[in-house]
């Protein structure tokens, strides 16, 4: 039997590269046990960052949210493995840092700036077809 394989999109955002988290969250993932198939270094435009948060366009951090994608580099990451998907959006934790479980990346390497949108380090596609649709996006 072979386990099924699963991808998923994972972006350090802005935050997470000024950081220097990069590595500390490349870690993260690998010693859970997925696999890296394909990263990018990005400075993300408008348009793909329009697209990829399309499902907020007309909320309130929607703006804000475009901005701060755009206020440096990304790095987008192609990550393999049985269930995947579920199982980064659990190692990154809820979207509040301030909440997120302690353990999580988010919980444990992020914080509430004051800043009108959360700057939470990273981003992972939450279900198979936005995972499908992300990964074209970013890796075309
Ligand atoms: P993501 O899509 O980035 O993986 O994060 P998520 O599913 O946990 O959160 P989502 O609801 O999809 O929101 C996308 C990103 O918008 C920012 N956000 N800020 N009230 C706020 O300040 C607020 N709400 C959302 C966050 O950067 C969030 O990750
Ligand atoms: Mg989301």
């Amino acid at each position: 039997m072979v386990a099924s394989l699963e991808e998923t999109l994972v972006v350090i955002k802005p935050d997470g590269v000024s950081r220097n988290l990069t590595g500390e969250i490349l870690s993260r993932i690998e010693a859970k046990g997925y696999q890296l198939v394909d990263i990018r270094l990005i400075h993300a435009d408008r348009e793909l960052l329009a697209s990829h948060y399309a499902e907020h366009e007309g909320k309130p951090f929607y703006e804000p949210l475009i901005e701060f994608m755009q206020s440096g580099p990304v790095v987008a990451i192609r990550v393999s493995g049985h269930r995947v998907i579920e199982g980064f959006r659990t190692l990154a934790g809820t979207t509040d840092p301030t909440t997120a479980a302690p353990g999580t990346i988010r919980g444990d390497l992020g914080r509430d700036w004051g800043l009108p949108v959360q700057h939470n380090l990273v981003h992972g596609s939450d279900s198979p077809e936005t995972a499908q649709r992300e990964l074209s996006l970013w890796f075309s």
